[in-house]
């Protein structure tokens, strides 16, 4: 039996598809108010609980042998992203679990000290490296999944909405390639107690993604790329009404500060030992957007 947190995720969803496919058996942790329906209709075990309960982390884990941890932190960085990977890690340990595979984020170990996200996620690598358990650590850069609400509401509004540098390089996964590289971390042997960049096959800059929406919608946008400035003027004014929305922004602005890409031998070496050809993001978005 597969755990899969975070199942009705940009991931998790792609995720529990796949192995659904494959006929696995999967319980999704989901939370009573999740969109479920979908993983019902596919055969899951549904397990309802929330994330931030010890209790439920460790009822969800009896009798799995392995665990997929998918979930987001809806702002939460210390009870999502940290708390409950460490008591599932936990709870792994005390069901024998035979491997486990964690979403990070590309960049965790660059010691970002105002992203709670990021040094939750890499407290957390640390944790499950030490752990004994077998591990597979994926560290993906932006998900293309991400990008179609945006596109879609740029082709209603012509407007496209490019915070700080648009020279940034970024190399945006297809959510379909990151949700086999996850499944298939299970099999591989070469992906074993490993931490793996991931990102697309191409290194982007950020300007080049409301290019690629033209090109799809045959539509020029309107880019309105404010400074950076902009959202440090944002976090001085909730500093003063709402501290935890101030903190959570400082990931916010870690993520649009900073460069997220994969190397060219990064991205060869994925493809090698995961034995696929990544897809380009306009690929991913024609896809998914009605064109
Ligand atoms: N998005 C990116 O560009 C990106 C880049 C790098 C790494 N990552 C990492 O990838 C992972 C997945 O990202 P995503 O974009 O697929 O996430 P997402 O679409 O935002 O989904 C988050 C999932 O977590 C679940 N969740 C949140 N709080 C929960 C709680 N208290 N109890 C149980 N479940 C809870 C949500 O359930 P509900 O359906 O109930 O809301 C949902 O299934 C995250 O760990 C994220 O840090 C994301």
């Amino acid at each position: 039996m597969f755990l899969v947190t975070g199942a009705t995720g940009g991931i998790g969803r792609r995720v529990v598809r796949l192995m659904r496919e494959r006929e696995l058996q999967v319980r999704a942790f989901v939370r009573l108010t999740s969109r479920y329906s979908e993983l019902e209709h596919r055969g899951c075990d549904i397990f309802i609980g929330d994330l931030r309960q010890e209790k439920d982390i460790q009822k969800a884990c009896q009798g799995v042998q392995y665990i997929i941890s998918t979930h987001g932190s809806d702002g939460d960085a210390f009870s999502l992203d940290y708390r409950a990977n460490i008591e599932l890690i936990d709870s792994a340990i005390t069901e024998g679990v035979k491997h486990f595979v964690f979403i990070s984020v590309l960049g965790a170990d660059r010691g970002y000290e105002d992203a709670p996200v990021f040094k939750a996620k890499r407290a957390v690598e640390r944790y499950l490296e030490a752990s004994g358990l077998n591990y597979t650590i994926l560290r993906p850069a932006g998900l293309a999944s991400n990008l179609v609400p945006l596109a879609e509401q740029s082709r209603e509004t012509g407007f496209y909405l490019l915070i700080g540098d648009p020279k940034n390089r970024t190399s945006i996964v297809s959510t379909d390639d990151l949700a086999r590289i996850v499944v298939d971390s299970i099999t591989v042997e070469a992906a074993r107690n490993q931490i793996f960049s991931v990102g697309g096959p191409e290194i982007l800059l950020r300007e080049d993604i409301p290019k690629i929406f033209s090109g799809i919608f045959n539509k020029e946008l309107v880019v309105m790329n404010p400074p950076l400035l902009a959202v440090d003027g944002l976090r001085g004014v909730l500093s003063l009404f709402n501290p935890q929305g101030q903190k959570a922004l400082g990931t916010f602005r870690t993520l649009l500060a900073n460069e997220f890409f994969c190397t060219k031998e990064e991205i060869a070496n994925l493809e090698g030992i995961f034995h696929l050809k990544l897809e380009k993001l306009e690929n991913f978005l024609r896809r998914y957007l009605a064109v």
